[in-house]
């Protein structure tokens, strides 16, 4: 089945095209730096930056979608080969959201193609499944598996059983990890996003866990977790409430780490009862956060102890917002049956939860 997926929820305007799970066709613009001063994403910059980038990234796109080789076929791919157009619908900032589901809707009406509304975590779910044209990295998807979602809203520990049975098994109570480490990296004066800021100024840090800042709820028996207390944590502590005085760059580092260790750790802890209770050994990780080489690492050393290996996106671009991700959901759901039945009326629809 042959899928273009269009992704607006963010501060990323992104079109893939698809043949099942295989990219065929990616293109993403960001806007990073446009909303690098504001210490996180400016709604109305998002929505007028994906009003501006949309089209030229679809057309890029499609370019590039129609040098491709049609395997069944002795020719290239044209347009009209696609067989369904999909969007995310949520969750996700609605005034960014609704750029791309205008410009689905479009696309589908115009092309007479059905529609597929997709959860952007469901996208994130499936990051570690998407293949490149040739079909690699091979791994299948599997019956039954853990998920761990991290992104910049979300901190997810999922149940997954087969298609579309998702069982929520703990999640924060607050804020997400990576919203954590981003505000982290605004109190130490950094800009958006923070958790990259983070993972540099951690680096290299001969004392991974100087500071030793509070890990909540991690005495606790639930699979829930809490960042929010160890933001004020960090808040006090950089006013020296806490009987230490920030007096060198170099401590910067030292917490920044400090502060990493922290976030990461209580989710290793959780992640690990969560195998425990369940007895499930094979891990997906999506989102923005796991780009970080260090819970990258952590996950695989948590593994290793239950015999197993996660598995991760491509560094390249599967860890933050992309369309290809929303592509393999969409596909999903299309094996699942499920399509848009009223296309003028779709509309952003805070879908907070799979
Ligand atoms: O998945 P994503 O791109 O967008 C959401 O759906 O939220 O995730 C964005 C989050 C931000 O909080 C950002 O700081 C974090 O991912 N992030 C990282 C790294 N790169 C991005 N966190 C830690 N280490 C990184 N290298
Ligand atoms: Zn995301």
């Amino acid at each position: 089945m042959l899928i273009l997926a269009i992704d607006t929820s963010a501060d990323d305007t992104s079109v893939a095209i698809l043949r099942d799970r295989c990219v065929i066709a990616s293109v993403t613009s960001s806007q990073i730096t446009s909303h690098a001063g504001w210490g996180g994403i400016m709604p109305i910059v998002a929505k007028l930056a994906h009003e501006k980038k949309i089209d030229p990234v679809l057309k890029r796109a499609l370019n590039l979608f129609q040098k491709a080789r049609h395997p069944d076929l002795n020719r290239c791919y044209t347009q009209t080969d696609i067989d369904a157009i999909a969007v995310t619908q949520g969750p996700g900032l609605s005034i960014a959201l609704e750029v791309g589901i205008l410009k689905a809707k479009e696309l589908a009406i115009t092309m007479n193609k059905p529609l597929i509304a997709v959860n952007h975590m469901e996208g994130h779910l499936y990051s570690p499944f998407v293949q490149n044209s040739v079909g690699l990295p091979q791994r299948d998807i599997p019956s039954r598996f853990l998920s761990l979602l991290i992104s910049g809203g979300h901190t997810q520990i999922i149940q997954v059983d087969g298609n579309g049975k998702y069982t929520i098994l703990g999640e924060t109570v607050d804020d997400a990890a990576g919203e954590a480490l981003d505000k982290a990296a605004r109190m130490l004066g950094f800009g958006y996003p923070g958790g990259a800021v983070i993972e540099r100024l951690a680096h290299e840090v001969s004392n991974l866990d100087t500071f030793h800042f509070p890990r909540p709820m991690i005495g606790q028996q639930t699979l829930d977790m809490s960042f929010s207390g160890l933001k004020t944590h960090l808040m006090y502590f950089l006013k020296g409430e806490k009987g230490v005085v920030v007096d060198q760059v170099g401590q910067l580092r030292e917490i920044a780490s400090s502060f990493q260790e922290a976030v990461f750790d209580t989710v290793i802890r959780k992640l690990d009862k969560a195998v425990i209770q369940t007895g499930i050994t094979t891990l997906a990780v999506g989102g923005g956060v796991i780009a970080n080489k260090r819970l990258r690492y952590l996950t695989r050393k948590l593994m290793k102890k239950h015999h197993d290996i996660p598995l991760f996106p491509p560094l390249k671009y599967l860890c933050g917002d992309n369309a290809a991700m929303i592509g393999v959901a969409a596909w999903r759901q299309a094996e699942r049956g499920e399509f848009v039945t009223d296309i003028q009326n779709l509309s952003r629809e805070p879908r907070k939860s799979l």
